[in-house]
């Protein structure tokens, strides 16, 4: 696997390999990569040519009060699990590469109506970060597809609205949830859980099944959303929102509707964890 961390040495690999006609998956990631970014990587694998992961730890989609500084960064690993997982290329730009005018001064791409809502509403300006480094990263990596997780269900659904809206004649693929053996959605933020946390978070997948259950057997929607929360409560998690959403665009369901998504974000101590589950009715 090669390795290059400017722009201009990942444009010429592009080139050459747009050149020879080759299919171009592109995997954006922040490292630190665990089972889940693997298997994002296995299904980049499937839908291209060649793989591009890129590992970017990026400053302007964390608040000011989030774990920019703290976020594990482990490069080495990760580029050890990226060859072993048959990525061709890791991507591993600086901040002066992705803002050569500097974080705070960077061209903003802005996604709106999506953002405004659940994690948006959390974590203000959060997603704007998120789609102008996804932007820079299409620029760059000139990709036919590229493949994020279906755990950051909200990101997903703004980086197809970026892409389309964009016109980047991008495949955008979802990749299912990896979660550890007691549900757990594998996160890198996991490893802040000391082992009786990381038991108790647990719950959150437990919670979303029974949204789930709930809602196919017909109970009012804000009941199933109440009891949800509650159960996140009684397992010690602080709950920032355990809601039922319009899987196509996270809006409020109507009757009618039969794609639904159950999503949760709660707080473990000082960590914050986040899951969904698509609901077919
Ligand atoms: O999902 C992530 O890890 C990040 O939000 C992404 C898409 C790599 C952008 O920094």
């Amino acid at each position: 696997m090669e390795i290059v961390r400017r722009n201009n040495e990942l444009y010429a690999v592009v080139d050459v390999w747009q050149r020879a006609g080759k299919r171009i998956a592109l995997v954006p990631t922040m490292g630190n990569l665990h089972a889940g970014h693997h298997s994002l990587i296995t299904l980049a694998r499937e839908r291209a040519d060649v793989v591009i992961a890129s590992v970017f730890v990026n400053p302007t989609q964390f608040g000011p009060h989030e774990d920019f500084a703290r976020y594990p960064r482990t490069p080495d690993a990760d580029a050890a699990g990226l060859a072993a997982s048959g990525c061709d290329l890791l991507f591993l730009p600086g901040v002066e590469d992705l803002y050569p005018y500097g974080a705070d001064r960077s061209v903003r791409v802005s996604v709106p109506e999506l953002t405004g809502v659940l994690e948006g509403a959390i974590r203000p300006g959060h997603f704007d970060g998120v789609a102008t480094v996804v932007a820079k990263l299409f620029n760059l990596a000139r990709p036919h597809v590229a493949v994020f997780g279906q755990k950051d269900y909200q990101q997903l659904l703004v980086i197809r609205r970026l892409a389309r809206d964009l016109g980047y004649p991008i495949e955008i693929v979802a990749a299912p949830i990896v979660r550890e053996e007691n549900g757990l959605a594998m996160s890198s933020r996991n490893q802040y859980l000391d082992a009786d946390q990381r038991a108790r978070a647990s719950a959150i997948n437990v919670a979303l099944r029974a949204m789930d259950e709930h809602m196919r057997g017909a109970r009012p929607r804000q009941e199933v959303e109440a009891e949800a929360s509650r159960r996140l409560t009684e397992a010690g998690l602080q709950p920032d929102y355990a809601v039922i959403r319009r899987a196509a665009d996270l809006a409020e369901p109507s009757p009618d509707d039969r794609q639904l998504v159950a999503l949760i974000a709660a707080r473990m101590g000082q960590t914050r964890l986040i899951d969904n589950l698509l609901i077919d009715l």
